[in-house]
């Protein structure tokens, strides 16, 4: 019997060839805004969590529940070493943001 006890598997990210427009703009948010300090294809920490499959888990890294509410307050007001991104992201960017952080 194979034991793959404590050892997690989560379904894989949406190839960014698959992303829809509004993804495909979250993606470029990303790239300037997150990549530098946030993988998205893996979940091993850069200077913060790796970040793919976020929403596929229950939680995020701090313990609150894997959500858009939660990870938008964590974006706009930021948590202790990240900045918050409240005045650098407008309502369409945080939506476009949001929507590639789902493919992950
Ligand atoms: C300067 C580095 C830096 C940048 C830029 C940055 N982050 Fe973070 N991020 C961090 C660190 C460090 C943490 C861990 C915070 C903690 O809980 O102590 C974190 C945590 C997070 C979390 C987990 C929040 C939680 O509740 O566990 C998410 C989601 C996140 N970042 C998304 C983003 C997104 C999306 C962007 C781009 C808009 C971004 N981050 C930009 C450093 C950064």
């Amino acid at each position: 019997m194979l034991m793959l006890a404590g050892c997690h598997r989560l379904p894989p990210s949406k190839p960014l060839s698959e992303l829809t427009p509004t993804e495909m703009r979250g993606y470029t948010v990303y790239r300037q805004q997150c990549a530098q300090c946030h993988n998205a294809n893996s979940e091993q920490p850069l200077h913060g969590p790796g970040l793919q499959g976020l929403y596929k888990k229950p939680y995020l890294p701090s313990g609150a529940p894997a959500n858009d509410d939660r990870v938008r307050a964590a974006i706009a007001d930021g948590r202790n070493m990240m900045p918050g991104f409240a005045n650098a992201l407008n309502d369409r960017q945080m939506r476009d943001l949001l929507a590639y952080l789902h493919t992950l």
